[in-house]
């Protein structure tokens, strides 16, 4: 791993926007973005599809260290297979957070992550990002949001979808993954101490943006 290479962190809870921030600063700045999360929303859709449990942490674990995952840029595939869209619903998000308070999981995932930090940069974005895996990280984000305003923003994105969703449904849905994310003994959510907060609830996503490329602009980034 070349360390000399500048990381951009942003961490979050889900819904917060993390996403969307990260692909734009990325873009901004012409670098290689990591999305974190997808990794673990493709070892919980591998299990389902190959039928192992999360029960058994043992099988999950060897199945997240066999994989041969690609990403190619809104595209990823597993073995051969576009993942792209099965990775994006409701319940790979669940699946992925079981999946992610595994030690083996996250052991598997760690060494994968360090291999996305290629010059000219990196953005990264996930839970651990600033904590754990990039902690020399030379600009850490932690973006947070009310847990209605990201319930409010995921239900909008669905139903521009043409999906046909619930919103009590979806805060549950953000509550219980915030808990075990959260929670969790391994790599919490939480922000680094070294992290700049940046509350987005009544932001706009270009604001969130300006506010981040401007921290950027002062490193030298
Ligand atoms: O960011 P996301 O919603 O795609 O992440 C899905 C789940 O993966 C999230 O609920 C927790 C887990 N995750 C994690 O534990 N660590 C990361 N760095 C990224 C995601």
């Amino acid at each position: 791993m070349n360390t000399a290479v500048p990381v951009i962190t942003i961490d979050g809870p889900s819904g917060s926007g993390k996403g969307t921030l990260a692909r734009a600063v990325a873009d901004a700045l012409g670098w290689h973005l990591l999305d974190s999360g997808a990794l673990y929303r493709i070892i919980g859709a591998m299990c389902t599809r190959r039928g192992v449990s999360f029960a058994d942490e043992w099988q999950v674990v060897e199945l997240a260290e066999s994989l041969d995952i690609r990403f190619d840029e809104d595209k990823v595939s597993v073995d051969g297979q576009d993942l792209s869209d099965e990775i994006r619903t409701e319940d790979a998000g669940l699946n992925a957070s079981k999946v992610a308070q595994m030690p083996g999981v996250r052991a598997a995932v760690f060494e994968l992550q360090r291999r996305f930090r290629k010059p000219p940069g990196l953005v990264a974005d996930g839970r651990d990002m600033g904590t754990v895996v990039f902690t020399d990280a030379a600009l850490k984000i932690f973006l947070d949001a009310s847990t209605e305003e990201r319930a409010q923003r995921r239900y909008k994105q669905l139903k521009n979808k043409g999906l046909s969703v619930s919103l009590p449904g979806l805060l549950a849905q953000i509550e219980e993954r915030d808990a075990r994310d959260r929670g969790r003994a391994i790599a919490p959510l939480k922000p680094a101490d070294d992290a700049q907060v940046v509350d987005s609830t009544s932001m706009s996503i270009e604001a969130v943006v300006e506010l981040v490329l401007q921290q950027a602009r002062k490193r030298a980034l």
